[in-house]
């Protein structure tokens, strides 16, 4: 029996309401599938719990989060209550950091039922590996003279280290799909850091001889992501680039609301932490039409980085079956709300056994 301890962060927002929609989902795959068991324990950070505590998460609960196997975290960020900067950092982004979860995934696909915002999508799938920890989300510059001399200088932090770690998790990713790793550059504009990126690729690329490559300017990229995203298979890019990438991703997919990410941490020091691409969208909190797939594709990720890729890839075979009945919430063009589509894909998963 293999027994997988979770931590779940539901944090802010429609995070409450669509993580525990697919915890429910993991417990009828542990249910279906005797072989796994989930442990699931919650915890209560969020900007609820700063207004009472004066902190996002109390700083000793790193070390026991570092107990469990994986961190399931549904959204955070509420700025009635509190500045998105100090929530995220003290947070999301305190987790990415503290676990060194230094790779971010977020796979983007036609999903079958799901109108793409695209005329014609083709049936793209493609896989965004993004920097995580370093490029130009760095802490690194500051702020001089509150005048009109103010300047602001924010340095981009690229080391070979983490430059070659995300390449070669984009090199080993594409081995097991359709062999081919985009880089997504821009050293036709900045004079250091991406010339170093695109050096760095060349070398790793090296020790990949069956993997084909190219390389892309992040603007034309960005526009091929729009008129021929089914021309990519695994995208690697730096962090502040993948980020922008992978909101066009959901885009071009149909709805932000379906869009599933991990950040991985490679080493195995620490657990990696499972999140949708998503905020807490505050303009549905509470109105039950949250949609879940984004949380439960997500859930899928985690399923297939604890080696279940076989139960991960049906549970996307059920969700996609689900979307292809019309069974969706209003953000796709559905009418039902997130419980209906939750119990849809778990009855579905039942009898499919
Ligand atoms: P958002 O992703 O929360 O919402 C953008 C739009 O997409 C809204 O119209 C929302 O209703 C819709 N949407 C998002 N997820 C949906 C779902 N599952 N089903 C249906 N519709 C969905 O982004 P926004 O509004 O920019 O940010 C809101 C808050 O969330 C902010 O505090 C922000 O900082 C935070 N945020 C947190 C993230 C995280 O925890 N990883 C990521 C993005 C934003
Ligand atoms: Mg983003």
């Amino acid at each position: 029996m293999k027994q997988l301890k979770i931590a779940n962060i539901p944090g802010d927002g429609i995070g409450k309401e669509v993580v525990p929609a697919a915890v429910k989902v993991l417990e009828a795959v542990s249910n279906i599938h005797g072989g796994l068991r989930f442990n699931f324990t919650d915890f209560p950070y969020s900007s609820e719990y700063y207004l009472k505590h004066g902190e996002m998460m109390p700083e000793d609960d790193i070390a026991r989060l570092s107990e469990f196997d994986g961190i399931f975290l549904g959204a955070v960020g509420n700025v009635k209550l509190v500045p998105d900067h100090i929530s995220l950092w003290g947070l999301l982004i305190k987790i990415r950091r503290e676990f060194e979860q230094t790779i971010n995934i977020r796979p983007a696909k036609v999903i079958k039922g799901v109108q793409s915002k695209l005329a014609n999508p083709k049936d793209f799938d493609l896989i965004v590996v993004r920097e995580n920890s370093e490029g130009e989300y760095s802490e690194v510059g500051g702020r001089i003279f509150r005048n009109e001399d103010e300047i602001a200088i924010q340095n981009n932090i690229f080391s070979r280290k983490g430059t070659e770690r995300a390449m070669r998790f984009a090199f080993d990713l594409a081995k097991g799909r359709r062999k081919h790793v985009t880089s997504a550059t821009k050293s036709n504009g900045i004079v250091h850091s991406m010339p170093f990126w695109d050096e760095v690729f060349k070398e790793i690329s090296m020790d990949y001889p069956d993997i084909e490559t190219d390389s892309q300017h992040i603007d034309a990229l960005a526009a091929f992501f729009v008129s021929h995203p089914e021309k990519f298979d695994v995208i690697v890019a730096s962090n502040l680039f993948g980020d922008i990438l992978t909101d066009l991703g959901a885009a071009i997919m149909g709805s932000v609301g379906i869009a599933p990410a991990a950040n991985i941490n490679v080493n195995g020091k620490y657990p990696s932490m499972f999140e949708p691409v998503h905020g807490s969208a505050p303009d549905i909190i509470g109105k039950g039409i949250a949609n879940p797939i984004g949380q439960i594709w997500t859930a899928k990720l985690m399923l297939d980085h604890f080696g279940e890729e076989e139960i991960g890839t049906a549970l996307l075979d059920v969700i996609e079956s689900v979307t292809n009945n019309g069974i969706m919430t209003p953000d796709v063009g559905g009418k039902h709300k997130t419980e209906e589509v939750t119990n849809e894909i778990i009855k579905r998963l039942k009898s499919r056994g």
